[in-house]
């Protein structure tokens, strides 16, 4: 990264200025702000007005790209059915825990996967999946033996490396695994080859990647079936957040350290006063 270019990260801001007939100074809008006090935008698909009254951490989480990735990658690759066993990586975080709530939704037995005690609690207790297998205490192959004794029919892969090789050497037949993210390699660049890769292979299986901006077109969709959601109290969701711009490298760091539970968010401003 260069001297002056700015780390990028969606954002909700209130509109001081506008060139555009698009926007209104006052307007509430999600876009592709970046970590900055103040972004300059255009009109384009990117940045959208939220109308009426707005909870702007849950338009960064789960009615944000947040969101519609957990569902586009949940339903369209995961397509879970009632009785199947999905598993999930990064259970506690922002991505994960909405994922596995979505195949809860779905009829699914939901077993996730994270760091350490407490956060399988939380994604137990808290994101109501059936089960969750703490990585980093041992074993991860008999633990998904023991979670999954009737293997694995979907995957939602958000770190890959020796995690989706376990998860794929537990494949059921006719398996799908969404591949999501692979967060355990981002900071190395270093992607090993998950060996048991041939259970695709033995098993009928699919794995697929998606990148949810593709998908911008249909965010409505996922919108509509989140919001009914989590009216109904079916999904909850959760936000850390970090104050100011200087705090945005812990924000970061938290992710690869796994400091964080639910969608890391970090407020650059204060709003305008009325
Ligand atoms: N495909 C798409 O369009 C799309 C869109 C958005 C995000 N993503 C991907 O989705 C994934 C989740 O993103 P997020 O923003 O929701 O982050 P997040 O899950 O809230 O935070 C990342 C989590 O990854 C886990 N982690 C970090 N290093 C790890 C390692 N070496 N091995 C295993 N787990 C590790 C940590 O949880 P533990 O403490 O449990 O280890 C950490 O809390 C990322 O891979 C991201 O790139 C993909």
């Amino acid at each position: 990264m260069g001297i002056g270019e700015v780390i990028r990260a969606a954002g909700v801001g209130e509109v001081v200025a506008s060139r555009c007939d698009a926007y209104a100074v006052g307007d509430v809008v999600t876009t592709l702000s970046g970590f900055q006090e103040y972004s300059i935008v255009k009109d384009d698909l990117f940045t959208t007005v939220i109308p009426g009254v707005v909870d702007q951490l849950a338009m960064l989480s789960v009615y944000g790209s947040t969101g519609a990735t957990a569902y586009f990658g949940m339903t369209d690759i995961g397509q879970p059915q009632a009785g199947e066993t999905v598993v999930v990586s990064a259970a506690a975080g922002a991505t994960g825990s909405l994922a596995g709530q979505i195949a809860k939704i779905a009829g699914a037995h939901v077993v996730g996967i994270a760091g350490g005690p407490e956060k399988c609690r939380v994604v137990v207790e808290d994101f109501g999946f059936d089960s969750c297998i703490d990585y980093q205490a041992g074993d991860l192959k008999a633990a998904l033996k023991e979670h999954c004794p009737k293997r694995v029919d979907v995957y939602f892969d958000n770190v890959g490396g020796p995690i989706l090789d376990a998860v794929l050497g537990r494949l059921a037949q006719k398996a799908r695994v969404a591949l999501c993210g692979v967060i355990s390699s981002y900071l190395t660049g270093d992607h090993p080859g998950p060996a048991n890769y041939v259970n695709l292979l033995a098993k009928s299986a699919r794995m697929q990647g998606f990148n949810t901006l593709d998908q911008w077109g249909r965010f409505e969709e996922a919108f509509g079936h989140l919001k009914q959601w989590e009216a109904e109290g079916r999904l909850v969701h959760r936000e850390q957040v970090f104050e100011g711009v200087a705090s945005s490298v812990d924000a970061l760091n938290g992710l690869f350290t796994g400091a964080n539970i639910g969608k890391t968010v970090v407020k650059v401003g204060e709003p305008t006063p009325a």
